[in-house]
This record gives structure tokens, sequence and C-alpha cells, in this order.
């Protein structure tokens, strides 16, 4: 019943999970008064959705709960603002960012025809580099740590299974194994026409930010928005960002989500108010 309270968005994500209804056995029970329920507001409502939305993918991310609601808001942003194009990862470990990205999609518009393009090895991380820090040699280093994440390895098969447990596998969800370095400016030449409305990089390293930012950040449509995960994870993430504004000359603000846990652009190009 409080579902006739809640936004469109929140109910398609809801409605999704409720077990079907079960009759009441008919028995006379004496009448007992309900008591006043008070109507979600919309704040709440959209903590909800959050909620689901970050419990379904909350074991196929490493992403923190404040990044992946980011995401959702983000999906949510360029829905109300119709800004045109695809959705990209770059950097897809077991699938969880992906699949919130889906989910919150669904849930806004289940017609959406949109695709989402997921770029990874689909087996690790590649050797860090001088130029990613010391910091990152040594977590590429620590093979025993529990952060290690067997240096971020997830098949192509575990990452598909688990967008097909969450009921996400379709079409339109578009898998590119390989490095960075040779899948995605293929995917450029093949598709030079794709636009681009959320560019999620999540790539780690110096050289894997820096292809894809060469090759991703010209397709995002104006208004888009790239987030990069790593920029204050890893030195060469960082490095890669400031080279790639500087070498274009671009004026595109670098912003923070709340707790600092990642970074983003809008690409707009000039400030408006
Ligand atoms: C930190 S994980 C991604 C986390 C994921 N987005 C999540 O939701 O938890 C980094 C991923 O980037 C991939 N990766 C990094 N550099 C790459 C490159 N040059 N080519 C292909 N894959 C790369 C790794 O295989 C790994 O899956």
């Amino acid at each position: 019943m409080l579902l006739a309270y809640l936004p469109k968005f929140l109910r398609n994500v809801l409605q999704a999970d409720r077990a079907p209804t079960i009759a009441e056995p008919a028995v006379n029970l004496p009448a007992v008064e309900e008591p006043a329920l008070e109507a979600p507001t919309a704040e709440s409502a959209e903590e909800t959705v959050m909620q689901t939305v970050l419990q379904k993918v909350r074991p196929y991310s490493m992403v923190p709960d404040s990044g992946i609601e980011f995401l959702i808001r983000s999906v949510q942003s360029l829905f109300d603002q119709q800004i045109e194009g695809d959705f990209v990862e770059c950097g897809v470990w077991k699938g969880g960012c992906a699949a919130a990205i889906k989910l919150a999609e669904l849930a806004l518009q289940p017609d959406s025809q949109r695709l989402l393009h997921l770029f990874d090895s689909y087996e690790g991380l590649p050797p860090v580099q001088p130029i990613d820090g010391p910091m990152a040699a040594g977590w590429q280093q620590a093979v025993d740590s529990p952060w290690y994440f067997d240096n971020c390895a997830a098949s192509l098969e575990v990452v598909q299974q688990n967008f097909a447990q969450l009921g996400l596998l379709d079409a339109r969800v578009q898998f590119y194994k390989g490095w960075f370095e040779t899948t995605v400016p293929e995917f450029v030449k093949r598709y030079p026409e794709t636009k681009i409305a959320i560019l999620r990089l999540d790539g780690d390293w110096y050289e894997s930010t820096k292809v894809c930012l060469e090759n991703l950040y010209p397709l995002v449509s104006e208004k888009g928005i790239i987030i990069i995960d790593d920029y204050y994870a890893w030195d060469g993430c960082a490095v890669a960002v400031h080279e790639y504004l500087g070498k274009h000359g671009l004026n595109h603000r670098i912003r923070s989500i709340p707790d600092f846990s990642s970074a983003y652009i809008i690409k707009q190009a000039h400030r408006e108010a």
C-alpha cells in the first residue's frame, strides 16, 4: 500500500523484489485500529532505492557505498537532464558498479535502449609502473594482503554469471575482453559515433587511465559525467587526469564525492552560473 506514495523510480525497484501475495485465511479477528502511517518523503524514498540497489550489488564491488550511491544519483541526474549516450565502465572486476548502473536504469526507465559497455582484461591488473607511485607498487607486491583481491582478477564468465544472477544479462550489456590499450581504441575505431553519458574509469593505473581518457573522453556528451574512481587512491591515475586536461586545454573542474573516495568531472564547455 505504501508503494502508492513512492515515485516510479522507487516502485520499479521495490516491486521487482516483492514476493507473490499469499491469500490470508478467512478468520474473524476483532478489528484492530491500524496506526497512522506517515507517507515517506522523497528523501526517504530515494534512500530506499539506494539501499535496495546497494544490497544487490555489494557482493560484486570493492567500491565503497558512497561511490555506488554517487553512481546511482548520476544515472538519475542524466535521465532528469536528458543527457544522451551510453554507459561505459573501464575496470569492471566482478561487475558491481556496472550492475548498479543497470539496476538504476531499469528502475528509472525500463524501456531505455542505452547500451552498457564493459571493458576489462577479465584477468586482473597489469604490472604497476614507477609513475603509479610507491604505494601502488607496495600494494601489488603484497599478495597476501586481504586487500589484494587476487590482483583484482575476475573472469568474464564470473562477471556474466553475476549479471545473470541479478537478472541483468541482456543484449544491451556488451563485454570487451582484453587490455584497454587494444580494446578501447578498437571500439572507438569501430563505433566512432558512440555518445557516452557516463564514463566510469576504474582501471587504477596511469596507463590504464590515460588510454581510456585519450580515446573515450571525446565521446562523452556535453554535461556527461566522467567518474575517476582512483584519482585519490593512486598517483599515476591522478597524473593521467591532470595530463589529459592540461594537454587538451580543458577547463573542466575535478570534483570530489563528499568523502573524497573518488573524483568526477562534468564535461561542460563553460561555467554557466
Ligand atoms: C579496482 S578493479 C575495478 C573495480 C570495479 N569497478 C568494482 O565495481 O569493484 C580494476 C579493474 O581494472 C582492470 N584493468 C586495469 N587496467 C586494465 C587494462 N589496462 N586493461 C584491461 N583491464 C584493466 C582489472 O582487470 C580490474 O578488473
